[in-house]
């Protein structure tokens, strides 16, 4: 005779209970249990849409109901007892409510199957968390509007290469940043839209023989639509991957954020003031105040993109349908919503605190020749062909760092023995305000232009 494993999910098949080791390394329950409230909030539309199609009775319905509500206050008081017999999220709340409320809770499985129900659980919790990073960003976004409001007119050194390159506006570089992010933001909203799509109905893999309506449950949810293949449905976390990745491209911005505050309030650079509340001591050298924040930002864009990576094999080569290696998408998703959502908070937290040194920033630009590009067009202007141009502002640099002086310090009559094309009014040019002035065409440095961005993208982002 067979002994039957009572407490085995789908026991009756199994003629010996589980390995213990197995039974806690097939597990899922403790994280997939942050998924609860999607679970919940699915089983309900389950039931509502099997009750209008017949399949289980208004009674029944709302003992399935009540039973779930009565879970949803357990789980948040933390009265729930989860259990890792019950193996993930799906089969404790199962089977709490078939406690609770008996026979019914039984049927609220008819017609669903745990691959349509938990990749219906991730699109849901997924969706909501995309929420709240976009609320995120748009608080950094609105932080860097601020700032480079303050500093639409303070020039600095714009750099190529990390050499000093032309004369910029620091509120034309923080709205470099803010253009990063407004594309990070596009690409979250175009993977909401594919993440939108319902699974359910799509049962363990080929459908369901019940007369069911997945319009009404996607409506009930608020899905855009079913989805198309029920195959596919129980199959596919492309969107978990569009996700991922474009938190890796948000991480990817963060870090080069990062890396320019850690260069800029280094003393060597010296252009702001980082917040003491967001920088660390050390035990060790009393003077220092590291960019503690900054720099752990930088090293957890490295994780986001390894969570990638992982999604990615995890899901390169599998076979349709559903398989189990799919458990494995949950650790990586979660941690990088939670990684970015930190890190996108600390930084919305933070850069409304920093200040420009501009006295500093200044002092930098001048001092790396950055206006000889303005030199140059300014002999093109006067009919001399740009090589000539480029020779004839080499030599007057030239003289600049034998001389230790910047081009606007140059005499006039200096500057005409290499020219004399060379007139008075070449020192408008060669001011780094004249130099900054001039680029004044839309996507310039002028800070004319960088107010008018600002405004346009203020008025943008609160659409
Ligand atoms: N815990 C599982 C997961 O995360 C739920 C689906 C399990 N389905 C199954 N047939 N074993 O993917």
């Amino acid at each position: 005779m067979t002994t039957v494993n009572s407490e085995k999910l789908s026991s009756a098949r199994f003629a010996q209970a589980t390995d213990a080791f197995v039974e806690v390394f097939t597990a899922s329950v403790d994280f997939d249990k942050r998924m609860a409230e999607q679970d919940i909030q699915g089983s309900i539309a389950h039931a509502t849409m099997l009750t209008k199609c017949g399949i289980l009775t208004d009674a029944e319905r709302d003992d399935i109901i009540k039973g779930l509500s009565q879970i949803q206050s357990e789980i948040e008081s933390g009265a729930f007892v989860w259990s890792i017999k019950q193996e993930d999220v799906h089969m404790n709340i199962e089977a709490r409510l078939t406690d609770l409320i008996g026979i019914a809770g039984k049927k609220l499985h008819t017609g669903r199957s745990r691959n349509d129900q938990v990749a219906t659980d991730i699109r849901l919790y997924l969706r909501s968390e995309i929420e709240q990073i976009t609320a995120q960003l748009k608080r950094l976004q609105r932080a860097i509007l601020d700032l480079a409001e303050q500093n639409y007119n303070t020039i600095m050194p714009g750099f190529t290469h990390l050499q000093v390159a032309q004369p910029i506006t620091f509120g034309h570089h923080l709205m470099a940043w803010f253009e990063m992010l407004v594309r990070d933001n596009e690409r979250l909203q175009d993977c909401k839209k594919r993440l939108n799509v319902m699974p359910l109905g799509a049962a363990a893999l080929a459908g369901t023989s019940y007369p069911i309506d997945r319009f009404l449950t996607a409506e009930l949810l608020g899905f855009s639509r079913p989805s198309a293949n029920s195959l596919d449905s129980v199959s596919d976390r492309d969107f978990a991957i569009e996700f991922t990745a474009a938190a890796s491209i948000i991480m990817m911005h963060l870090s080069r954020f990062s890396e320019e505050l850690i260069l800029w309030s280094s003393a060597q650079f010296d252009f702001i003031d980082m917040p003491d509340a967001f920088c660390t001591g050390s035990s060790i050298m009393p003077q220092k105040k590291n960019p503690d924040v900054p720099e752990l930002v930088r090293g957890k864009s490295g994780r986001v993109t390894g969570h990638l990576m992982s999604l990615l094999m995890l899901m390169k080569s599998q076979p349709l349908a559903y398989n189990k290696d799919n458990q494995e998408d949950k650790e990586p998703l979660f941690d990088t919503v939670d990684t970015l959502i930190n890190c996108l908070r600390a930084y919305a937290d933070m850069v409304p605190h920093i200040s420009a040194k501009k006295q500093n920033m200044y002092n930098s630009a001048k001092r790396g020749f950055a206006t000889a590009t303005d030199l140059a067009d300014y002999l093109v202007r006067k009919g001399m062909a740009f090589r000539d141009a480029h020779e004839v502002v080499g030599l007057a640099v030239r003289l600049g760092i034998e001389t230790g002086r910047d081009l606007s310090e140059i005499s006039l009559a200096e500057l005409q023995k290499f020219s004399a094309l060379i007139t008075e009014e070449v020192f408008d040019y060669l001011s780094l305000e004249g130099s900054v002035a001039a680029r004044s065409h839309i996507g310039g440095t002028a800070p004319d232009t960088v107010q008018l961005a600002i405004k346009t993208a203020r008025f943008k982002l609160e659409l």
